[in-house]
């Protein structure tokens, strides 16, 4: 996106002097359509139906599909609308034609909508994505994304979700990239830039929205919506990275978080959304609310009513009001009874202004016919791309030489999971389709694969015990796909137990009753507790939703025709009892051992399952020769890798630092960088990963950054816990 030229600034300060107070505030509003039913019952009742089971989930969705929707015109003719969240394109224009030459002063609309992981060409879930550790791949998701969203009329995504989530429990630690703050920075900064693109062309990049602001990730108990609430230095250190890195690279928007943090819903927070962003980061973008945020801070019990609400957010500098009305109900007479200053409402206007100019809004506010059907076939570079995301995404967690499987062998897939094609989208998918998925079944038979597929048993429901025993019996190797549904993570969608949902477990075991090998491929948007499945499965591959090319994806993977290279963006725990459960803590001063009296349980293990990093590959890595060579403001940290197998492969090495003593305690390990290799058979290469000293500090509880001499232990590896070290002094 360009900067606001001179002009521009100009033609603001021009605007902002001719909009009357309302003009001004309808900038503040963004709404979705109110469903106004075409039904006997109303939305909520209709919401309530779908959750207790009345009505299945299809049945809700042709209701809504034939629901009435209100866009508001009367109110968008009257100025009263800033944006829309919306993803029809004849609407987009519809809509914003009204507010271009309806309105006195005909400023657009800017269209915003849920775009996570791809458009039409859907792309793996981000924690999925994350784990290819390449930032020019989720760099181009964000452009392709940004291109085909925009053909639509969709301006604005509220994309990337970058809260760093350490609890596997909460649903949506699927939509972003994990529980590291490193990684998930290098993916903010990759995804703005992919999406702000393209400074020329302004049909190609959109504003980005970083989300959600702050610390949503760490609601207690890893159930979605629940307080947060942490030191200062745990705000500074793991929480707001990637918001601070991501702001750095331009990102146009942000959203604030439901939670409250520390007390203070982050809605009306003051001292993350002004002191922190807007000032010490210098953010000059716009603050948008998540949907209906501003209402529900009556509910959190921090505004009395609703113009105390509105009050309460616009002067702790909430921007835009996300679908309550709120804003346009009450601001203006909170500013005439002076109970809110003007200029608080003044500066939201001139930060929403100017991410529209930038967009070229203002020149091009339509899409044409052409745009509108540039992307109803996709295109195959796109779909390229959505292919080589899928393969470097998948993790192979176990492998008893079962894999890779030979193109000969006779194949029983089972599993509901491997032949339901929306299942391969994962959360946040709205704008994918059917018709464009390939399922794992489908991959399979792509893939020229002598396959027989029996569904058998899924996340929800009975065994089939009857195509069970037909699988058994007519596979050489058998492919078992399990794991969630794609409702079962992402928003309000929390579990309390982690280990696989349903019967699959049960049905895991009489496959393995039949004494054939059993491939368990997992279908998953978040670490599962897959001890039982480790220990009796001899193969593991770990396949996440990975978008409209999952099926192929998986089938180059299984057959060998990809070596598999993906490594963990996130702990998988041993129990859910172990929840949360992350690489990056404090040592404690009883690390957990043997010994009881350690910070361990009686009934569980010390150790995850599969620590942050891990990932495995049909070659085998070796690490040695480290060193390390300080220079005046970095250490020079070299290893030799050599591929030690006998296939060509890629190994994600990882540089971890450990800061031995330090005014506060800090994690026994910490991601400083890593470097993909790709090496062939037998290849050896000397790789070098420079730690900047200033990385090498952290926040204390004043939120003051501090770099301190003392011992440090660097570590180099290819996942968190098997590493090389050496000790170092920096003075
Ligand atoms: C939802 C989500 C947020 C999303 C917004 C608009 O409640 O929390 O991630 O962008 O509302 O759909």
């Amino acid at each position: 996106m360009k900067a606001l030229t001179d002009k521009q600034k100009t033609l603001i300060d021009e605007l902002l002097e001719k909009m009357t107070i309302d003009e001004k505030i309808g900038q503040m509003n963004q709404i979705s359509p109110s469903i106004v039913g075409g039904f006997d019952v109303s939305f909520e009742e209709l919401i309530e139906m779908m959750t207790d089971g009345r009505i299945s989930k299809e049945e809700f969705n042709n209701l809504m599909a034939g629901a009435k929707q209100d866009f508001h015109d009367d109110v968008n003719r009257a100025g009263g609308l800033g944006s829309v969240l919306i993803s029809d394109p004849e609407i987009v224009n519809r809509l914003q034609k009204i507010a271009v030459e309806e309105t006195r002063l005909g400023i657009p609309l800017i269209i915003g909508f849920d775009v996570i992981h791809g458009f039409r060409t859907v792309f793996p879930i981000a924690l999925a994505e994350a784990g290819t550790f390449e930032p020019e791949l989720f760099e181009k998701t964000g452009r392709i994304a940004a291109k085909e969203s925009r053909a639509s009329g969709i301006v604005w995504h509220f994309a990337p979700m970058i809260d760093i989530s350490r609890d596997a429990r909460w649903g949506r630690i699927s939509e972003g990239p994990g529980e590291d703050p490193y990684l998930a920075s290098v993916f903010a900064k990759a995804r703005v830039r992919g999406l702000q693109n393209d400074d020329e062309n302004p049909e190609n990049y959109v504003a980005a929205c970083l989300k959600h602001y702050v610390a949503y990730g760490a609601c207690e108990s890893g159930r979605d919506y629940n307080t947060t609430s942490m030191a200062k230095s745990m705000l500074h250190n793991t929480y707001l990275p990637p918001f601070k890195a991501a702001v750095e690279e331009g990102a146009a928007t942000v959203m604030a978080a439901f939670n409250d943090l520390n007390g203070v819903p982050c809605t009306v927070n003051s001292y993350t959304l002004r002191n922190i962003l807007k000032e010490s980061y210098g953010f000059d973008g716009f603050v948008v609310s998540d949907a209906n945020a501003i209402k529900e801070c009556i509910i959190h019990g921090i505004a009395e009513d609703e113009q105390d609400a509105a009050i309460k957010a616009a002067s702790a500098g909430m921007d835009m009001d996300m679908g309550t009305w709120i804003y346009s109900k009450e601001l203006k007479p909170a500013v005439e009874s002076g109970k809110l200053d003007i200029a608080y409402i003044n500066e939201a206007v001139r930060r929403i202004l100017s991410i529209k100019m930038r967009l070229g809004l203002f020149e091009k506010p339509y899409v044409t016919e052409e745009e509108m059907h540039r992307y109803d076939k996709l295109p195959k570079e796109h779909l390229a791309h959505a292919l080589e995301v899928a393969e470097k995404s998948v993790v192979l967690l176990k492998n008893d030489n079962v894999l890779p499987l030979n193109k000969t062998s006779k194949i029983s897939l089972v599993g509901a999971l491997a032949d339901i094609p929306e299942e391969v989208l994962g959360s946040w998918a709205l704008s994918g389709r059917a018709k464009d998925c390939v399922t794992i079944y489908q991959g399979l038979k792509n893939a020229g694969a002598d396959v027989l597929y029996h569904p058998c048993c899924g996340p929800e429901g009975e065994i089939n015990e009857i195509e069970v025993q037909a699988a058994i019996s007519e596979g050489d190797v058998i492919v078992a796909v399990v794991g969630e549904f794609a409702s079962m993570s992402g928003e309000a969608s929390s579990r309390a137990d982690i280990t696989l949902p349903g019967k699959q477990q049960e049905f895991l075991k009489m496959l393995l009753d039949s004494g054939k090998p059993v491939v368990a491929v997992l279908m998953n948007g978040r670490p599962l507790a897959l001890s039982w499945e480790n220990e009796h499965l001899p193969a593991i591959l770990e396949c996440w939703h990975l978008g409209v090319q999952m099926g192929n994806a998986v089938a180059h993977i299984l057959f060998g025709d990809v070596n598999p290279s993906g490594k963990l963006s996130c702990t998988f725990p041993a129990m859910t009892g172990q929840c949360p459960m992350y690489y990056n803590s404090p040592k404690t001063g009883r690390p957990g051992s043997k010994s009881k009296f350690t910070s361990r349980y009686l009934d569980a293990p010390i150790e995850p399952l599969y620590p942050f990093g891990y990932g495995l590959s049909y070659t085998s890595f070796e690490y040695s020769d480290m060193n390390i060579q300080e220079e005046k403001d970095c250490l020079k940290v070299s290893v030799l890798l050599k591929n030690t197998g006998n296939r060509d492969g890629a190994e994600v090495v990882q540089l971890y630092m450990h800061d031995v003593n330090a005014s506060i305690v800090r994690p026994v390990k910490e991601l400083k960088g890593f470097s993909k290799e790709y090496l062939k058979a037998g290849e050896s290469r000397k790789v070098t990963i420079i730690l900047s000293k200033d990385q090498m500090g952290f926040y204390d509880d004043d939120a003051v950054y501090h770099l301190e001499n003392g011992k440090f232990i660097i570590y180099i590896g290819g996942n968190s816990k098997e590493c090389l070290e050496q000790k170092i002094t920096i003075v």
